[in-house]
C-alpha cells in the first residue's frame, strides 16, 4: 500500500481534523486539500500561536511542504487572500509552496448573498449554513454555470459568464439593486484585481498529484467537514453541498483510489454538530452545557455555540464504512476527565425496534432513541499523558471498546490541543 494518508472527519465536522493533519504532515512531503471551501474552519496550536485556517491546508504551517487545493474545493478568493495575510503576518512563508487548481470554482460574492436569501427563504427551518456562499457555489458548478478560477484570467470568457449568471438571476436579486454583492461590473473588477495574485498558484493538481506521487513523494489528503455533512451519505439536507467522504477526494483532486493509501478517520471523544438537522445523541441540558464549556466548541468559522451529546457508534459504524477507515484519531479525550459516567450510543430504538445500521432517511433519524452503554468515567486528568498504557484502565477500555466495535486500529488520542497533547499509539 501506498504511504499516503488520506485524514477525514467522521462525525459533523470540526473532530480536530486541523491538529491531526498538523501532527502527521511532518513525516509526509505535500498536503491536498478536495473538497468543501471556507465553511470549514481547521484549527491549529503550534506553542502559544493558534492559526485558523479556512480554505488553505493546515500542512502550510510546516514551513516546507508544499501545499495544493484541488478543483473540488470551492474557492473564495478574497478569502484566501486574506489567510495569505495571516500567513504573512506569522511570517510564514508560502511563496512555491502553494498551488490552486486551475478548475476550482469560485464562491463569489452573489453567492454569499444567495446563501443568504435561500436560507431566509427557507421559512421556519433554515439548514444553519456558515452563509459562506457553499452551496450556491456548487449549485452553480452543478449547473455548469460556475465561474472557475481559470476563467479569471480572460475578459472575454468572464464577462461572458458574469452575463449569463445576470440573466438567470435576474429575478431572485431584484429587490436588492443596492447590494454590491451582484453588481457585476464591481465583481468583474474585484475580480480581476486578484489575476496578479493568482497567477503563480495555478496549476493542474491532477497531473501534480500523479507526477509527486510517481516520484515517491508522501501525499497527506486533507478531508474537511465530516462524514455526517456528506452530501449524498450525510443528514440530507442538513449537511453542505460537498462529498466530504473519501469519494470526493478522488474526484477533488483526480486520481485513482489506489492513490489514497491508509485512510485515517478523526473522531471527537464524544459528539458535536453545528446547524440544524438530527442528532440522536443530542444532551440539551446541564450535560450537554458541561461538554460545550469543557470542550471550548464554539465554532471555528462562525463562532456559534456548537450542539453536544455522547458518542454516537450507529453513526461512527456508518462513516467508518463509508470511508473504508483503516485507523482512527480520537480527539478530545480530556473533556471527558471529569464525568462519572460516559454513556455511547450503541443502536437506535425505532418503534420499539432496536436497530443498528444508519437510516439514509433523516427525517426517521429525527424520531430514533438511543440505546446507551454506561462507561465509568476515570475521573483524572489525561492531558499531559503521551502513552497510550498510562491512560486510566477506564478510558483504555473505552477507546477500546471504540476500537473493537468500529473493526479498526487506534493511530492516535489527542488529549488537549497543543502538538504535545497527544498519545500516538
Ligand atoms: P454550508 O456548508 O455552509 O452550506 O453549511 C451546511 C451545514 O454544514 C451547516 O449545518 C453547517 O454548520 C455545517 N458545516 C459546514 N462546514 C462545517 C465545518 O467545517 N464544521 C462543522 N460544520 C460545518
Amino acid at each position: 500500500m501506498k504511504d499516503n494518508i488520506a485524514v477525514v472527519g467522521l462525525q459533523w465536522g470540526d473532530e480536530g481534523k486541523g491538529k491531526v493533519v498538523d501532527l502527521l504532515a511532518s513525516d509526509m512531503d505535500i498536503i491536498a486539500r478536495c473538497q468543501g471551501g471556507a465553511n470549514a474552519g481547521h484549527t491549529v496550536i503550534v506553542g502559544d500561536k493558534k492559526y485558523v485556517l479556512h480554505l488553505i491546508p493546515s500542512g502550510i504551517i510546516h514551513q516546507e511542504k508544499i501545499c495544493y487545493i484541488g478543483n473540488g474545493v470551492v474557492l473564495d478568493p478574497f478569502g484566501l487572500l486574506e489567510e495569505l495575510r495571516i500567513l504573512d503576518k506569522e511570517s510564514i512563508d508560502y511563496k512555491g509552496r502553494l498551488f490552486v487548481s486551475a478548475s476550482a470554482n469560485l464562491v463569489l460574492p452573489y453567492h454569499k448573498l444567495l446563501d443568504q436569501i435561500y436560507e431566509e427563504r427557507r421559512g421556519g427551518a433554515p439548514l444553519g449554513t456558515t452563509l459562506r456562499g457553499i452551496g450556491p457555489a456548487y449549485r452553480d458548478k452543478v449547473a455548469r454555470c460556475g465561474i472557475r478560477l481559470s476563467d479569471i484570467f480572460d475578459d472575454k470568457i468572464l464577462l461572458e459568464k458574469l452575463n449569463d449568471i445576470k440573466t438567470l438571476r435576474a429575478q431572485i436579486f431584484e429587490p436588492y439593486q443596492d447590494d454590491e454583492r451582484c453588481d457585476y461590473d464591481a465583481v468583474f473588477d474585484k475580480v480581476c484585481s486578484i489575476r496578479e495574485a493568482f497567477a503563480p498558484m495555478l496549476t493542474n493538481v491532477s497531473s501534480e498529484m500523479h507526477r509527486l506521487d510517481a516520484e515517491g513523494k508522501k501525499i497527506l489528503f486533507e478531508g474537511a467537514q465530516g462524514a455526517l455533512l456528506d452530501v449524498d451519505h450525510g443528514t440530507y439536507p442538513y449537511a453542505t453541498s460537498s462529498n466530504t467522504t473519501v469519494g470526493g477526494i478522488l474526484t477533488g483532486l483526480g486520481i485513482g483510489p489506489r492513490m489514497v493509501g491508509t485512510v485515517v478517520g478523526v473522531v471527537k471523544a464524544y459528539c458535536t454538530r453545528v446547524g440544524a438537522g438530527p442528532f440522536p445523541t443530542e444532551l440539551t441540558e446541564e450535560t450537554g452545557e458541561l461538554l460545550r464549556e469543557k470542550g471550548g466548541e464554539y465554532g471555528a468559522t462562525t463562532g456559534r455555540p456548537r450542539r453536544t451529546g455522547w458518542l454516537d457508534l450507529v453513526a461512527l459504524q456508518h462513516a467508518c464504512r463509508i470511508n473504508g477507515v483503516d485507523q482512527l484519531a480520537i480527539t478530545k479525550l480530556d473533556v471527558l476527565d471529569s464525568f462519572e459516567t460516559i454513556r455511547v450510543c450503541l443502536s437506535y430504538r425505532i418503534d420499539s425496534e432496536l436497530v443498528d445500521t444508519f437510516p439514509v432517511d433523516p427525517y426517521a433519524l429525527e424520531k430514533v432513541e438511543p440505546v446507551y452503554r454506561d462507561f465509568p468515567g476515570w475521573k483524572s486528568d489525561t492531558s499531559s499523558i503521551t502513552r497510550f498504557g498510562h491512560l486510566p484502565q477506564e478510558a483504555q477500555n473505552y477507546i477500546r471498546f471504540i476500537a473493537d466495535e468500529t473493526g479498526t486500529e487506534i493511530k492516535l488520542v489527542s488529549t488537549g490541543a497543543a502538538r504535545a497533547e497527544t498519545i500516538l499509539v
